[in-house]
This record gives structure tokens, sequence and C-alpha cells, in this order.
């Protein structure tokens, strides 16, 4: 093994866990239309290579979903829809400008 330092500033985990409507999961919601609207954000802002969006399993705060974390910076984001689009990049242009 070789520990390594992340190449990226920060790092979007994006929960899309779905148990199917059994019980409430990020999935359910609009996190996966919301994780492919972010990648295209930071794809055309030229962001890729330091911001990177990941697929998450469930993160352990279900009910507060759809969740959405952000590390290094130890920010979440919980009931997000596409709604919030705006607010999260506009979170990292904040983080990227620090
Ligand atoms: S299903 Fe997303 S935090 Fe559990």
């Amino acid at each position: 093994m070789k520990q390594q330092q992340s190449p990226y500033k920060c790092h979007l985990f994006v929960c899309g866990k779905s148990r199917g409507g059994e019980r409430k999961s990020c999935g359910d919601g609009e996190n996966p239309a919301l994780k492919d609207a972010l990648k295209n954000e930071i794809s055309n802002r030229g962001w890729k290579g330091i911001v990177r969006v990941s697929d998450s399993g469930c993160l352990g705060v279900c009910e507060a979903g759809p969740n959405i974390m952000v590390y290094p910076q130890q920010i979440w984001f919980s009931g997000a829809s596409l709604a919030d689009l705006p607010e999260i990049l506009h979170t990292l242009e904040k983080i990227l400008a620090e």
C-alpha cells in the first residue's frame, strides 16, 4: 500500500443509495440527477482535476437526505435538490477561492 495526498481540493460524495421506497433514502430523491448536473457544471467551469464528484453509498443520515458531503471541508448538504445547484456551486466557488 502507498499513502498519498488527495489531488482534489474538494471531493463531493453524493449519496445515491436507494431502498426502493422501503424507507427514506437519498437515491429516491433528486440526488442522481443532481450528481449529473454537478458533474456537468464542474466540467463546464474547468474544475475537473481539482473538484471531484463521486457516487456514495449510505452516509448514515438518511432521514436528513438527500445528502451530499464535501471533504476535506467537512460540509454537508442535506435535503438537497436540483434547485440547490446554484448554492452548492457558490459554495464550491468560495472553497476554490481560498
Ligand atoms: S441513504 Fe443517503 S445517507 Fe443513507
